[in-house]
């Protein structure tokens, strides 16, 4: 979000202003009293456009900012709810410019874009003048040293007054890209205020998740609990490996290769059913025994979107008996709360045991098909009906 990358703009000495994060309309007011003059009362959302959506807003007084946060608190933009709102000086930019460093996976480099057309309107510079905005590659290796930095600022013709200004920035943008592990780090606007000072004055960091266990432990700071997808939380703290999608057939597998086939296929099997597709990627690894199955189905099932799942398991180091015996202990975990058809396709090590096991347990929820095809079409099938 905008004020925790101003804070770590803070921390690589990227000049900035921070501003208070506050979650009522009272608090607003307490800090526009304490910031006096005019403050600007920001939507904190991980969401662009917030300024188009009605989300930034001038108060003239601590009464206005009071008016201002209750309207913009709530508010939805993008589909995300506004729970905080930044409260911070009003700087009138009198230019706006656009910056960022981010990672080029395609060419194996980072990419510098830098724009002296930056603002609100950037996207559409991009279509209607694209010759204003700068692409320039970096070479991992050698990174951004001053020099580097002064050929960017020159490329995207930063003005005369805040040319050593840029230069500077440009050098402590890049400490926040490398010295953060990040793959994004974006100013827009770079705002050139009044006496020709040069600031940040918005700021988006994606930051590398996996650096964050090892290399920077103090990242986990970033989380903010109420704005993550509810599932996505209850997987994570399970440890399991789940991503949420947007669709009806929910999907548990073993190997994230094995069950990126299965997204796949069953996004193919719905388009001979309505267009069913699939509602998530779960990878439940090696060890499925019945707890993590548990936790898989626990997970999969709360997704109101899901109708019908999909448990498509191939017995490697894992075999196919331990799987059945594990789907049939979830259910008995699960009780009455396994509500949606299970659709379970075994193949591979001890397969004959493990479709006798789930042949036995007899459960009114479990169908096994014996092929990946048959099962991802009987699952897009029930998601459907
Ligand atoms: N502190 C400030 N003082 C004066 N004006 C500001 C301030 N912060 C932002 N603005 C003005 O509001 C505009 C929008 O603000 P901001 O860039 O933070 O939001 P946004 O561009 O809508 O969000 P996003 O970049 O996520 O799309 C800026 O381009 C700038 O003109
Ligand atoms: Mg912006």
């Amino acid at each position: 979000m905008e004020y925790q990358a101003k804070e770590l703009f803070a921390k690589h000495g990227v000049a900035t202003t921070l501003g208070e994060v506050v979650e009522t309309a009272e608090a607003a007011k307490a800090a526009a009293e304490k910031i006096g003059g005019v403050t600007v009362i920001k939507a904190q959302v991980k969401a662009g456009g917030r300024g188009k959506a009605g989300g930034v807003k001038l108060a003239k007084t601590a009464d206005e900012a009071f008016e201002h946060a209750s309207n913009i608190l709530g508010m939805e933009i993008k589909g995300l709810t506004v729970n905080r709102v930044l409260v911070t000086p009003a700087t009138p930019p009198e230019e706006e410019y656009y910056f960022s460093f981010l990672l080029d996976r395609s060419n194996r480099q980072y990419l510098c874009i830098a724009s002296v057309e930056g603002g609100v309107e950037i996207e559409e510079v991009a279509k209607t003048n694209p010759e204003a905005v700068r692409q320039i590659a970096i070479d991992p290796g050698t990174g951004v040293d001053e020099a580097k930095a002064r050929e960017i600022a020159t490329d995207a013709k930063f003005p005369e007054p805040v040319f050593e200004q840029a230069v500077t920035m440009i050098q402590a943008l890049y400490q926040v890209f490398v010295e953060e592990d990040a793959t994004l780090v974006e100013v827009n606007p770079l705002a050139r205020l009044a006496g020709d000072k040069l600031e940040a004055l918005d700021g988006k960091v994606s930051l590398d998740e996996n650096a964050s266990e090892v290399r920077h432990p103090e990242h986990e700071e970033f989380v903010i609990r109420d704005e993550q997808d509810p599932l996505e939380a209850k997987a994570k703290d399970k440890g399991l490996n789940y991503v949420k999608l947007d669709g009806q057939v929910g999907i548990i597998g073993n190997g994230a290769g094995l069950v990126m086939s299965t997204l796949d296929v069953v996004a193919y099997a719905g388009e001979a059913h309505g267009g069913v597709k699939p509602a998530n990627f779960l990878d439940i690894g090696g060890g499925a025994n019945a707890q993590v199955m548990a936790d898989g189905l626990d997970v999969i099932l709360n997704d109101p979107q899901v109708k019908s799942v999909f448990v498509n398991v191939f017995g490697g180091i894992t075999a196919c008996d331990e799987v059945a015996s594990g789907i049939k202990g979830a259910l008995e975990i699960l009780g009455d709360s396994a509500t949606k058809p299970l659709v379970v396709r075994l193949d591979g090590n001890n397969v004959e045991k493990g479709r006798q096991i789930l042949d036995e347990l007899n459960h009114p929820l479990v169908t096994q098909v014996d092929t990946m095809d048959g099962a991802a079409d009987k699952a897009a099938e029930l998601a459907n009906a």
